[in-house]
């Protein structure tokens, strides 16, 4: 028998670069205009890491330093720090380690984790388990992105959708497993590997001046399989969650949803009949930042939310994979 024991979120903080690149600035470097980007896409502004001497390390330490401020204590409290990225400092050291010795998270071990933007579901999953099962205490998960780090600022169909940022959540016991991480559904099909990949930089295709010239250093995508994959497995997989639940759309409380474009996260509202009030949506600020859009989403809504509210939480990304995770939401509004 499975324990009761849940994993629940206790905290939740988020870190975004203060500059800003608008669809305005983007119709100066490609031939793109506001509109098409607004009506495909739902995305006015991203924001970009700029500082050179800054990576996604840097941005995971933020949040660590959030989620301590915002629980009350110290990073050595930390037992474990797990990253979601597709766009790690380097290969390794992983950018976990980096990130904690950042934020003096000295007692955690850690790694990262790649599912690219379902990269949080995958890694709140993982993270959840360690507390289920009771050997941690107090688990750190984070998804980080520096996309302007692998973007093609010369590749209109691709260098408008992505921007930087980081989010994560702090998982710990509720015993009794009225709150937290309720059920899972993760899936993924190397399949589609070939419609969103970066191919450089890898052991098959290792860094080399030919590599650079063939821009295989940078994410390639194509939109089209990806969107059709992603409206019907998002939406999908939502359902089903809800429907091995025994959940309905009024059941819900709030959906939140990868954020890679508006008509994906529509089409999955719609199949879930939830309605669009009860969908957390923040694309048009921030863009695609991969694996942080989720948590960034409950960082912004977190005063809104209340102890026991039910969540969706569900993703579409590179791999292909994706996935839904059902949650009884812990904290209680700030102040
Ligand atoms: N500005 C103006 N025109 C453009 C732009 C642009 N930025 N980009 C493409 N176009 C043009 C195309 O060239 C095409 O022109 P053509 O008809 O003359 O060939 C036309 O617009 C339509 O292109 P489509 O690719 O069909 O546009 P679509 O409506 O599919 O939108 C998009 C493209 C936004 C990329 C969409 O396909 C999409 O959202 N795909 C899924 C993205 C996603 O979910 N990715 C997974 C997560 S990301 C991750 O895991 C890292």
């Amino acid at each position: 028998m499975s324990s009761p024991q849940t994993a629940a979120i206790t905290a939740v903080h988020g870190w975004l670069p203060p500059d800003v690149l608008s669809n305005a600035d983007l119709e100066k470097m490609v031939d793109t205009n506001d509109e098409w980007i607004r009506t495909r896409t739902g995305i006015s502004e991203r924001r970009i890491l700029k500082d050179p001497e800054k990576a996604t390390s840097d941005m995971v330490a933020k949040v660590i330093e959030g989620l301590c401020d915002q629980r009350g204590m110290s990073a050595e409290e930390i037992d474990l720090v797990i990253v979601a990225t597709v766009t790690p400092d380097m290969f390794f050291p992983s950018t976990a380690q980096l990130a904690c010795h950042k934020a003096g998270a000295s007692n955690a071990w850690g790694f990262d984790l790649s599912a690219a933007c379902s990269g949080f579901l995958f890694a709140l999953r993982t993270g959840g388990q360690f507390i289920s099962n009771g050997t941690h205490k107090k688990v750190v998960v984070v998804g980080s992105d520096k996309m302007s780090s692998i973007v093609d600022y010369t590749d209109r169909t691709t260098c408008v959708l992505f921007g930087d940022g980081a989010a994560g959540v702090l998982l710990e016991a509720d015993p009794t497993g009225e709150t937290g991480i309720q059920d899972a559904i993760l899936r993924s099909d190397g399949a589609g590997g070939q419609y969103l990949r970066m191919q450089g930089g890898g052991s098959l295709n290792p860094s080399s001046a030919a590599s650079v010239e063939a821009k295989m250093h940078y994410i390639e995508q194509d939109g089209r399989p990806v969107f059709k994959a992603a409206v019907t497995s998002m939406a999908d997989v939502s359902y089903e969650i809800m429907e091995r639940n025994g959940l309905s759309g009024d059941d819900i409380s709030w959906l939140v949803p990868h954020q890679a474009n508006l008509r994906i996260i529509d089409a999955t509202a719609n199949r879930m009949g939830v309605t669009r009030e009860k969908v957390m949506i923040n694309i048009e600020k921030y863009g695609n930042t991969t694996a942080a859009t989720i948590p960034l989403c409950l960082w912004e809504w977190r005063n809104r939310l209340t102890p026991g509210e039910n969540l969706i939480l569900s993703a579409f990304g590179g791999g292909f994979t994706w996935g839904s995770i059902w949650l009884k939401w812990a904290m209680e509004p700030e102040g």
